[in-house]
């Protein structure tokens, strides 16, 4: 999970727009920043660890002068987060710098070929066998291009990976594999980068690389090939549509906050999915044998909720699992009958994509849905749908989660209609409650703030919260501690209402936080009974209920009030709201950096 940031320009200095580019990655890692840059044909590097903004101006690094180079912001993942193993690494004569963002599983073992054959190594990093790989394909009078082809098919794991030479200094080599890499072309240059949002100020005109693919760029542009083999690549480039604002941070005091308050919007361009990809997913489910949800994190929590959507009005089984665990629990099973929709925001996430590749091995159908255009999880997909949100920034997904709920529900309506499971007075009443969402949503950002802040006043230094919820709230619930857990370090427990009595109601003490989502519906009357055993603990009881709900506030030391009429099997996307605010709002107060809380980054693209 590193930032990746490169460029060649006809004219002008790259350094200042490397930190630039630099600074829209930081969400991906945030370690260690370097950056490289050639002048005159002089490889110049600069790198230390520390934060970007501290790192540029104590080297000055705004000050390199060339017109070719690259940088890239590092989330550690061999080696701690220092100077020596800052990117870029070289060679060990400095004629090859590189930077990398992925694992290399057989480093070790390059590694000592390369030492035996005189490279010197410093740092403890897998990368660093990569310009020494190249260094040593070099000896046979080759150029940096197949030199640098050749070594890649020297690695195992996954890269994406940009080489600057000063052996070669106008152009710039990077390749894929497995790690999210983007080209962009301009009057003015040549970019790659880790994803678009980077490029967004200089071009909306965007390649994506695709796995096992190696870019040549320089001021004329860009060409491909494949590294298995060198063939040539054909791609035009796609015009991206989103505009550069909504990938940042507009008025808002940071991404958490300003993606929390677009779901509105989110959610509306959620509703203007295309057609037949609706109806081909559809199709493939209502095929399947058995149909598993493979996901991790939140989008795990969308697949819950989802399941509880396609059971009960479209009929349908559906296996909620998580990615980590789905060879182990299903990979004998799963077979030429099953179904696999892979639910990922970053359409890069490990886990979910090995999973992927082990059901597509077995023969399985995959499906996905993910936010990122061009990601590998829709390239290895049957089929795919584009949640639409715009993209996220914050480590913690927001409107990502809503906006998977919103999509899910759309596919389980179609299956219901397509499997005649509901009348179509049924299928109507819920594709208006469908479409009235984004304004609810709209509504309760609006009138709940205001009580959530108090709240989280009164609530921010609890020892411990409980996040509870029946039926399809018990999703929501994870989903909201996961939000809390995140972005503020507070301990916090979700599960299913009913499983207190097997074993969590020993953790309940006076005053523990426990907050329920009590939507109308068939679990209302049996929330209420959840309600009352923590309350005769002594536990501190916060619901959110319909406005109105007058034996959900009877029992409530701290009620927000959510609008009437929402449905239940909808009520995951307004009933998160509160909770996003509320993890929000606990994060500000004690002073802590919601957009980039400890230990995550946005996208796991390694094991
Ligand atoms: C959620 O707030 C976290 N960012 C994390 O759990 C995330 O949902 C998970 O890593 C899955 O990411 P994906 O949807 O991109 O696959």
């Amino acid at each position: 999970m590193c930032g990746i940031f490169g460029l060649v320009l006809r004219k002008g200095r790259v350094a200042p727009m490397i930190l630039d580019g630099l600074s829209r990655l930081e969400y991906r890692g945030y370690d260690s920043i370097g950056v490289a840059v050639i002048n005159n044909g002089v490889l110049q590097i600069r790198k230390d660890a520390g934060k970007i903004k501290d790192v540029a101006s104590r080297l000055r690094i705004a000050e390199m002068k060339g017109s070719i180079g690259f940088g890239h912001t590092r989330w550690a993942t061999h080696g701690a987060p220092n100077m020596i193993n800052a990117h870029p690494h070289t060679d060990s004569k400095g004629k090859i710098a590189v930077i990398h963002n992925g694992v290399i599983e057989n480093f070790m073992e390059l590694k000592q070929e390369l030492i035996d054959k005189g490279h010197n190594f410093i740092s403890k990093t897998d990368t660093e066998v990569i310009p020494n790989l190249i260094d040593e394909e070099m000896k046979s009078d080759i150029g940096i291009t197949e030199a640098t082809l050749k070594a890649l098919r020297r690695l195992k794991g996954s890269y994406a990976v940009v080489v600057l030479s000063s052996l070669e200094p106008d152009k710039i080599v990077c390749a894929r594999q497995e790690s999210p890499l983007v080209l962009g072309v301009s009057e003015n240059g040549t970019y790659c980068a880790s994803d678009a949002p980077a490029i967004r100020p200089y071009t909306n005109k965007v390649i994506y690389l695709r796995n096992g693919e190696l870019a040549t760029i320089d001021v004329n542009g860009y060409k491909i090939i494949k590294v298995a083999d060198g063939s040539a690549v054909e791609r035009t480039p796609e015009e991206i549509t989103w505009v550069l604002e909504m990938a940042e941070k507009q008025e808002y005091p940071n991404y958490m906050l300003k993606e929390i308050f677009e779901q509105p919007t989110s959610l509306r361009t959620g509703l203007r999915l295309q057609e037949k990809y609706v109806d081909l997913l559809t199709m493939f489910l209502d095929r399947g044998k058995e149909v598993f949800l493979v996901s991790a994190g939140t989008s795990q929590h969308s697949c819950i909720a989802a399941s509880y959507i396609f059971s009960k009005i479209a009929r349908l089984t559906t296996y909620p699992v998580v990615s980590s665990e789905f060879t182990e629990q299903y990979g004998s099973t799963v077979g030429i009958d099953s179904i696999i929709l892979a639910v990922s925001q970053s359409g890069e996430t490990y886990d979910t994509l090995k999973a992927v590749d082990h059901a597509r091995m077995r023969a399985a159908t995959v499906l996905g849905l993910t936010n990122t255009v061009g990601s590998t999880l829709t390239r290895v997909s049957r089929a795919y749908i584009i949640q639409q949100s715009g993209p996220e920034i914050g480590v913690a997904a927001t409107k990502t989660f809503t906006s998977q709920v919103l999509v899910l529900a759309q596919l389980a309506m179609r299956l219901a209609k397509l499997r005649g499971k509901l009348s179509q007075d049924e299928l109507d009443e819920y594709k208006e409650s469908l479409y009235k969402v984004p304004d609810i949503v709209e509504s309760v950002l609006k009138e709940t703030y205001d009580k959530v802040k108090d709240i989280a006043t009164r609530e921010k230094n609890s020892r411990l919260f409980l996040f509870l919820g029946r039926g399809i709230s018990s999703a929501t619930a994870m989903e909201g501690r996961l939000k809390l857990l995140e972005i503020t370090y507070i301990p916090s427990l979700a599960y299913p209402a009913g499983e207190s009595k097997h074993g969590p109601i020993s953790i309940v003490e006076k005053d523990t936080a426990c907050v329920f989502i009590c939507p109308r519906g068939d679990t209302h009357a049996e929330i209420i009974g959840s309600i009352m055993e923590m309350k005769a603990r002594g536990a501190k009881i916060i619901s959110i209920c319909e406005k109105g709900d007058t034996d959900i506030k009877s029992l409530s030391d701290e009620v927000i009030e959510m609008p009437k009429n929402i449905p239940e099997l909808l009520s995951p996307i307004p009933y998160i709201v509160p909770m996003q605010l509320l993890a929000y709002e606990i994060a500000v107060l004690k002073g802590l950096d919601p957009d980039k809380p400890r230990n995550l980054a946005k996208s796991v693209t390694v094991p």
